[in-house]
C-alpha cells in the first residue's frame, strides 16, 4: 500500500514534469520566432537575405567568387571550379535581381511554377536540404523581391521592373 505522502510526492513530480513540458515549448516557439523572420516581419537583405545567402550560397558565391564581369568572362572555366558570380554584397546580389543580370536569381531559384519547363531553377535545389525548408527559403526569397519576374532585362516592362523591391533594410 502506498501511503498519502507517496502519492503526494508523485503528483508533484507529475505536476513538475507538465510545468516543464509547457515552458520547453513556450522556449521553443520564442526560438522559432526569433531565428525565422515570419512573414509579418519584413524581410530585407539585412534581416534574412544575407544570412541565407552566407549559410547556402556563399561556398559557390563569396567574396572569393568572382564579380560578374570576370565570371562572363571566364564562365566555363569558374563552372569547373565550382564558383558562380559573387554575392557577398547587396550591390553585387541586385546584379542578378534587377541589374544587368536581371531576373537571374528568380530564374535560377524557382521551383518550377514560373519557369517555362516546369523545372526548378538549377540553384533551388541550394535553397535547403529537404523539400520544406527549400519551400521556406523560396517563399522568403520571394517575399524580398516582391514582384517575383523570371523575364530577363530585354523582355521586363518598367512596371515590371519597379514591382522588384528587394530592399537592402
Ligand atoms: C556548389 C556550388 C554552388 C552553390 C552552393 C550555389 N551555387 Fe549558384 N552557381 C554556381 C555555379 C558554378 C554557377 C555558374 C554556372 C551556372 O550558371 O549554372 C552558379 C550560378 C548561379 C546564378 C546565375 C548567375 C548568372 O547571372 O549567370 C545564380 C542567380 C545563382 N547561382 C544563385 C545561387 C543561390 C541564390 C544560391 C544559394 C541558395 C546558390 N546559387 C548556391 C554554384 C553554386
Amino acid at each position: 500500500m502506498r501511503n498519502a505522502h507517496a502519492r503526494a510526492n508523485e503528483e508533484t513530480e507529475m505536476n513538475f514534469a507538465n510545468n516543464t513540458l509547457a515552458l520547453l515549448g513556450v522556449s521553443a516557439l520564442v526560438a522559432a520566432c526569433s531565428t525565422a523572420p515570419s512573414t509579418t516581419t519584413k524581410v530585407t537583405y539585412d534581416n534574412g537575405i544575407r544570412q541565407l545567402v552566407d549559410k547556402r550560397c556563399a561556398e559557390c558565391h563569396g567574396s572569393d567568387a568572382p564579380s560578374m564581369e570576370a565570371f562572363k568572362k571566364d564562365q566555363e572555366g569558374y563552372k569547373a571550379k565550382k564558383l558562380g558570380p559573387r554575392m557577398d554584397t547587396y550591390e553585387n546580389i541586385m546584379v542578378m535581381v534587377n541589374g544587368s543580370d536581371t531576373g537571374a536569381m528568380m530564374r535560377r531559384l524557382d521551383d518550377g511554377a514560373n519557369t517555362k519547363d516546369n523545372q526548378p531553377g538549377n540553384m533551388h535545389k541550394y535553397l535547403g536540404k529537404d523539400d520544406a525548408e527549400r519551400a521556406a527559403n523560396l517563399a522568403l526569397f520571394k517575399n524580398w523581391v516582391g514582384g517575383w519576374n523570371l523575364k530577363r532585362a530585354k523582355d521586363i516592362t518598367e512596371e515590371e521592373r519597379k514591382s522588384v523591391l528587394a530592399p537592402r533594410n
